[in-house]
């Protein structure tokens, strides 16, 4: 195993796209996407984050599981406050046993829209990867969103309308719109083959707001990683993704010699009100040594399924399976500690007095999200800092921190409903389910017990999926299903053989994903919808995960340059 040393200067940068002038972004080191993190199982890793913009910042790195280390994964307010200007933070942290693909971005408001990369992690060095076939070459692929405006604006446009999306003016692969964007084609993303090799694609979808269909025109995709965990090999055409969620995809250059358009298109499921969203495909080439050369017009293009076509969704994420093969066991919690429902819709923000809302709700009441009825709101003090003087009351921490014990105690509740508030029935069709409170809510849980979380989309007002993102753990997807969760005749359907692990699960429009989790790893963990949007509205929540008993099972204390509130 070996250590990395890694800077990453948060400044601002100017980039062009979509013939739209110049426009300042945030980024890392000037790069976007930001820089690729390489590192193997086992490596150690130090990131030295410095704030060198105007306002604040944090980078959370997002599936990499921070065993023992809660302290390096970077969510504001929640594991840490956000670094002012001028500040800055070591992140330090060993990557103990994922593998495969994952992704850094910012933690803080509409941020992590231009401010995000790579994170990919080998296998220990000298080990091959347990694929039908070893890469000739690795390419990743970030999928992404761009807005010609800036960022902290559509976040504010979402807020007051409570509704009406503004949707990105493109979506991007690297940072590319791409062939069929004005101003793009010259530079969309390029990777060069050679025919009969076969490649590996890490591709990631880092979209704002969209999961994504993903296609390479007359090619064949294995699936072999998702969420960076193995899979047992699925070949198919096109891919899903939610945002939040990788794969990593075998490719063999297996057709005539040429040139070849992949491309990732939205997938929305049926929205009565959600009419836009970017109908372009952002696109890149696949190009075969001693191709020809083609105009745009003469390529071949991927084709892709409608972009509402839900059953096509569900049936990609159903073919999936863990690997869980000898060499690489994978374990799945066969019984349950812990049990919980959670649902996870919309509900309306009533207007308050005095105020003008043109929501589209009774009154003009804006548009909210919640789980299990209550809105998330972000503390002022983060919830790890909180927490960790109130269990170590005893410790001048108060005195490091600057944070007396009473606003430590503020900063949250430890009353998160296990149950929704207000019983839920899909079937009865009407908006039963839109009521929420505003809380800062968190779900304490023991050390070493099983949990069992079942995650019902009430769908109430809308129709969308919401791609659940556990921080600090891989779960287990041992269902999925359309409809309201029954758990007489749906637990009987679990998989826990080989279910599929991951850390973000899209839990289907009108249907329900059940997840199990084993709760080895203390701290004080998010849990959020992946969509942006729907976060800015509140759809997160935290779980506690308290210290074990044993030694080598608690909380070690923050790093001296922990960012405090
Ligand atoms: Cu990808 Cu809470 O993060
Ligand atoms: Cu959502």
């Amino acid at each position: 195993t070996s250590t990395h040393h890694l800077h990453f200067k948060i400044k601002y940068t100017n980039v062009t796209r979509l013939c739209n002038g110049t426009k300042q972004i945030i980024s890392v080191n000037g790069q976007f996407p930001g820089p690729t993190v390489y590192v193997h199982t086992g490596d150690f890793v130090n990131i030295k984050v410095s704030n060198h913009i105007d306002e604040n910042v944090t980078i959370h790195w997002h599936g990499v599981r921070q065993m023992f280390t809660v302290w390096a994964d970077g969510p504001a307010y929640i594991t840490q406050c956000p670094l002012q200007p001028k500040e800055h933070y070591n992140h330090n942290f060993t990557v103990v046993r994922e593998q495969g693909t994952l992704f850094w971005h910012a933690h803080l408001g509409w941020q992590r829209g231009t401010l995000y990369g790579a994170f990919i992690i080998m296998p220990p060095k000298g080990q091959p990867y347990p694929f039908p076939i070893q890469p000739k070459a690795e390419f990743p692929l970030l999928l992404g969103e761009w807005w010609n405006m800036q960022l902290d604006d559509v976040e504010k446009f979402g807020l007051e309308n409570g509704r009406g999306y503004n949707i990105s003016n493109a979506t991007t692969i690297n940072g590319q719109p791409g062939l069929l964007y004005p101003c793009s084609q010259e530079n969309a993303t390029t990777l060069r083959v050679k025919k009969g090799e076969t490649y590996l694609l890490r591709i990631i979808n880092a979209a704002m707001n969209f999961q994504m269909y993903f296609q390479v025109a007359k090619h064949m995709l294995t699936v072999v990683e998702t969420d960076a965990s193995f899979s047992k090999p699925y070949t198919t055409d096109i891919i899903v993704l939610a945002p939040g969620q990788t794969a990593d995809v075998l490719i063999t250059a297996d057709q005539d010699v040429d040139s070849y358009v992949f491309g990732a298109a939205v997938f929305s499921p049926p929205d009565p009100l959600r009419v836009e969203y970017p109908t372009i495909t952002t696109t890149g080439l696949f190009i075969y040594e001693g191709a020809p050369n083609k105009t745009v017009e003469e390529l071949e293009f991927p084709t892709f399924p409608a972009f509402n076509d839900s059953a096509f969704a569900l049936n990609y994420v159903s073919q999936l399976r863990s690997l869980n093969s000898q060499e690489h066991p994978s374990w799945t919690p066969q019984t349950v500690d812990r049990s919980f429902l959670f649902t996870v819709g919309y509900s309306y923000v009533e207007c308050k007095a005095g105020e003008v809302c043109q929501g589209p709700g009774p009154g003009g009441a804006t548009v909210g999200t919640n789980i299990n009825n209550v809105t998330f709101e972000l503390p002022s003090v983060a919830i790890l800092q909180a927490y960790y003087q109130q269990i170590h009351p005893n410790q001048s921490v108060a005195a490091m921190w600057d944070t007396s014990p009473a606003q430590a105690e503020d900063s949250y509740e430890e009353d998160f409903p296990s149950m929704p508030m207000f019983q839920y029935n899909y079937t009865d069709g009407n908006l039963a389910n839109n009521f929420a409170e505003f809380g800062t809510k968190v779900m304490v849980v023991d050390f070493n017990v099983n949990v069992q979380l079942v995650l019902q989309n009430t769908d109430s007002l809308f129709f969308e999926s919401h791609p659940f993102h556990l921080h600090g753990y891989n779960f287990h997807v041992v269902g999925l299903g359309m409809g309201t969760y029954n758990e007489e005749r749906d637990s009987a359907n679990f998989n826990l053989v080989d279910p599929p692990i991951m850390n973000t699960v899209a839990v289907p429009a009108g249907g329900w994903a059940a997840i199990r989790f084993f709760t080895d790893n203390p701290g004080v963990w998010l849990m959020h919808c992946h969509f942006e949007m729907h976060t800015t509205w509140g759809m997160m929540m935290a779980f506690i995960v308290k210290d074990g008993s044993a030694p080598n099972q608690k909380l070690p204390p923050p790093p001296k340059d922990y960012p405090k509130c």
